[in-house]
């Protein structure tokens, strides 16, 4: 099954991914995740990247399309199928993923859409901590650590700062609405309310997510 989860920063998509994937075996597909470990690794790709990311504003689309073919035309994805996340951001995007997609004889089966009241996403955003070791998000407040809380163990995202996180917010907005009525012309959008508790979440996905297998 190939499935894309789209909603604003903040609005469970990576979390959600997380579960996702555990329980569907799929391949999660992050570009936020990529670019971020472009910007680890110190390469020409993460340095470009990070000029935009840490204005909140999105990454050139070439660049992004670029990396999003590459991984799709990897072998596993035909055998286990994909969850992309954060990706198409624009309908630039969207159209290049419907022309790889058709390029490498893959169907999109769904997309996941998590709607959130934007008021909400400030203050999941600035107290999202991620383990440094595994990766694994977490808040401060609404998910914190289970056992010994050592603070030394977490980071905060750079681009989790009021300032422009605000940013960001501005520019998915704006570009959010085309590419959801791209997908709900033929029918696959599953709508899901992502205000309520992370487990009430994804009961609701993968009620969505049977229903289209
Ligand atoms: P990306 O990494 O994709 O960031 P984003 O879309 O801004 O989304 P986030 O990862 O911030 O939020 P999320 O929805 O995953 O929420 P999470 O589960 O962590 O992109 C970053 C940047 O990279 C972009 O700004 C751009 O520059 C660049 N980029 C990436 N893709 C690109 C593209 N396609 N084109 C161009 N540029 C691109 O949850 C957030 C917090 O809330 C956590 O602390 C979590 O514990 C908590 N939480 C989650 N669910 C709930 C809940 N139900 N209730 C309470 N708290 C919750
Ligand atoms: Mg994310």
């Amino acid at each position: 099954m190939n499935f894309l989860i789209m909603g604003l920063p903040g609005a469970g998509k990576g979390t959600q991914a997380a579960k996702i994937v555990e329980k569907f075996g799929v391949a999660h597909i992050s570009t936020g995740d990529m670019f971020r470990a472009a910007i680890a690794n110190k390469t020409e790709m993460g340095v470009l990247a990070k000029r935009y990311m840490d204005k909140g504003e999105l990454v050139p689309d070439e660049v992004t399309n670029g990396i999003v073919k590459e991984r799709l035309a990897q072998e596993d994805i035909a055998e286990r199928g994909f969850l992309l996340d954060g990706y198409p951001r624009t309908i630039e995007q969207a159209y290049a993923l419907d022309e790889t997609l058709s390029a490498l004889g893959l169907k999109l089966n769904g997309v996941i859409n998590i709607e959130v009241n934007p008021e909400s996403l400030i203050e999941r955003l600035s107290g999202r901590i991620i383990h440094k070791k595994t990766g694994e998000t977490f808040h401060k407040i609404f998910n914190p650590p289970v056992g010994d809380y050592n603070e030394d163990d977490y980071y905060q995202r750079e681009d989790d700062k009021p300032e422009t996180v605000k940013r960001r917010l501005d520019v998915n907005i704006a570009q959010g609405k085309p590419i959801l009525d791209h997908y709900r012309k033929v029918g696959i959008v599953s709508d899901i309310q992502g205000n309520q508790e992370i487990d009430a979440v994804f009961t609701d996905i993968e009620k969505a997510i049977v229903a289209i297998k």
